[in-house]
């Protein structure tokens, strides 16, 4: 099943989601997304009827808001997204300055959407002032209405009736997180971003994040974090403490384009770790999941940065 996608987001999970959803345990109740962005991990786990019931939040309030638009409201955000790119047809690029602008001024969510669909290779950009500063895609129309509305027809038919959607900070969701939800992360990364991150409108503490963790292991509630991870030799961003106690997967993600401009071979691997609760539960050991095309090539992988031995599994992405 095509899963769809409410819009294209820098950091999204989409391409990973199925690897991912190997560790959720069979029947869940709630997933809780504290980071969701396009909540690409929740669509995914809604299109294998995998929870009766989803949170999805992030910090961003109009992206949440959104989301909730989306989730509910798809007919209306649809026309509003339709007649906001048809509008373009006179003098395409200042109008999408003008509707930047008033997205700006007013933080209306439904303008979000055109500028997520219509702004350079769809990664946005704010300014230490949280202001959205993404130039137009001048090559790119972005994403046509009538496509848009399937997805987001889509994506209210997956998550409708099921769904919270907030915009609060993620240490208040995880305070309020039940025993039996299964709670999965993708936050900002250090590698990309330190505590400042221009793709989004905010960042978080290493040390906060761990103290989080910490407390969520202390309540025994089952988690998964997508957190930085390797390219080629290199890894990005200090990895999570041994004390916490979580296994560690890693996730090929492909070639990264800077490697492939530079003609080498370096592929990317993202981490996904696993609270202890949920690998016991899963019986899962440290791992690397592979591309099935590039498993062969990489039969000589030494041991993971992260001084645990990988098993080599091999996953059709
Ligand atoms: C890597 S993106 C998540 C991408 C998502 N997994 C997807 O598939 O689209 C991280 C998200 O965390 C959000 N975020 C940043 N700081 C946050 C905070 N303190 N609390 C909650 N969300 C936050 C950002 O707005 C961003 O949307």
């Amino acid at each position: 099943m095509k899963i769809p996608q409410p819009f294209q987001y820098q950091g999204s999970k989409r391409a990973l989601a199925t690897t991912i959803l190997q560790y959720l345990p069979h029947r869940v109740h709630r997933i809780v997304e504290p980071f969701a962005g396009s909540a690409a991990f929740s669509l995914a786990c809604a299109a294998r009827g995998k929870a009766k019931e989803y949170w999805l939040n992030d910090f961003n309030k109009p992206l949440a808001q959104l989301i909730g638009l989306i989730v509910n409201q798809p007919e209306e955000v649809s026309e509003f997204y339709k007649s906001t790119w048809r509008s373009e047809d006179q003098e395409p690029l200042e109008h999408y300055y003008q509707v930047r602008e008033e997205f700006n001024r007013t933080n209306d969510p439904k303008l979000l959407l055109y500028l997520l669909a219509r702004c350079v290779k769809a990664s946005v950009r704010y300014n230490s002032d949280g202001l959205f500063n993404q130039s137009p895609d001048k090559r790119r129309l972005g994403t046509h209405p009538d496509r848009m509305k399937n997805n987001i027809l889509g994506v209210s038919m997956l998550l409708r009736g099921k769904t919270i959607v907030t915009a609060q900070d993620y240490r208040d969701v995880l305070a309020n997180c039940r025993d039996e939800d299964v709670v999965y992360m993708d936050p900002p990364y250090q590698g990309v971003c330190g505590e400042r991150d221009a793709r989004y409108v905010s960042g978080i503490s290493f040390d906060d994040f761990v103290v989080a963790l910490d407390q969520l292991n202390a309540r025994g509630v089952r988690y998964m974090i997508s957190y930085d991870g390797r390219l080629g030799e290199q890894s990005y961003g200090e990895p999570l403490p041994d004390y916490l106690d979580l296994t560690l997967v890693e996730i090929e993600a492909g070639r990264s384009s800077q490697a492939t401009l530079l003609g080498r071979k370096d592929v990317t691997f993202e981490s996904l770790y696993l609270s202890q609760t949920l690998s016991n539960e899963m019986s899962a050991l440290p791992c690397t999941h592979y591309r099935a095309n590039t498993s062969q090539m990489q039969l000589l992988e030494p041991t993971s940065p992260y001084g645990k031995i990988p098993q080599r599994v091999s996953t059709a992405l």
